[in-house]
C-alpha cells in the first residue's frame, strides 16, 4: 500500500498538447489496461468505501464511472451515476458549474439514495474542482449524507482544493495521486 502511488503514476501517461496545444493531458487508459495497476486501484478505493462507512459509492460521467462502479462491488455496495445533463429519466436534481469558457450541468435523481444514506464520490482528476463541488451539491440536495471524497489524480499546481473546501463540509477529500 506504501507504494500505491508510485505503482499509479508510473501507469499514467503524459500526453502533450492535448486537447490543445500547451495542455499536457494526463492519459489514464494505461493504468486502466493494467490488470495490477487497476486492481490495486480499485482495492484502495473500496477500502476507503468501507472505511468512511459509506453506504453507496458515487461516480461521475464518464471517467468517474470507470473507476466508482468496481470499487463498489469490491466493497459490497450500490452504484449511483452523476451524469451530464439530459441523460437520466424522471425527476433529477440539477446543478450548473463553471467552465473555462461557459457553464455546465450535472444531474443526479431525486430518488438515487434513501434518507440517511452516506456516500463515496470518486472521480479520476481534481482540476479546477467545478465538476466535484456540483457533485457534492447534487447529492446533499438528494437527501444523503457525505462521506468523503477520493480523486485518483490532483492536479496541484491549480486551486481545486481550495475551490472544494466550501462543498465538502469537513468531509475528507483523498488524492492518490498529486500531479
Ligand atoms: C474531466 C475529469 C474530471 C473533471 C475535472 O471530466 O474526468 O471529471 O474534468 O475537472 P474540474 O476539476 O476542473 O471540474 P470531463 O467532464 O472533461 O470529461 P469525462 O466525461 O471524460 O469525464
Ligand atoms: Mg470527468
Amino acid at each position: 500500500a506504501t507504494d500505491l502511488a508510485g505503482l499509479l503514476s508510473s501507469r499514467i501517461r503524459d500526453v502533450p498538447d492535448y486537447p490543445k496545444p500547451g495542455v499536457l493531458f494526463k492519459d489514464i487508459a494505461p493504468l486502466l489496461a493494467d490488470a495490477e495497476a487497476f486492481a490495486a486501484l480499485t482495492r484502495a478505493l473500496a477500502e476507503r468505501a468501507t472505511a468512511l462507512g459509506a453506504t453507496k459509492v458515487v461516480g461521475l460521467e464518464a471517467r468517474g464511472f470507470v473507476l466508482a462502479a468496481p470499487a463498489a462491488f469490491a466493497a459490497g455496495l450500490g452504484f449511483v451515476p452523476v451524469r451530464k445533463k439530459g441523460k437520466l429519466p424522471g425527476e433529477v436534481h440539477a446543478q450548473s458549474y463553471d467552465l473555462e469558457y461557459g457553464s455546465a450541468t450535472l444531474e443526479v435523481q431525486c430518488d438515487a439514495f434513501t434518507p440517511g444514506e452516506r456516500v463515496l464520490v470518486v472521480d479520476d482528476v481534481l482540476a479546477t474542482g467545478g465538476t466535484i463541488g456540483a457533485s457534492l451539491d447534487l447529492v446533499r440536495r438528494a437527501g444523503a449524507e457525505l462521506a468523503g471524497v477520493v480523486v485518483l489524480m490532483e492536479l496541484g499546481f491549480l486551486d481545486g482544493r481550495e475551490r472544494l473546501a466550501a462543498h465538502l463540509d469537513g468531509a475528507p477529500l483523498e488524492t492518490l495521486v498529486v500531479v
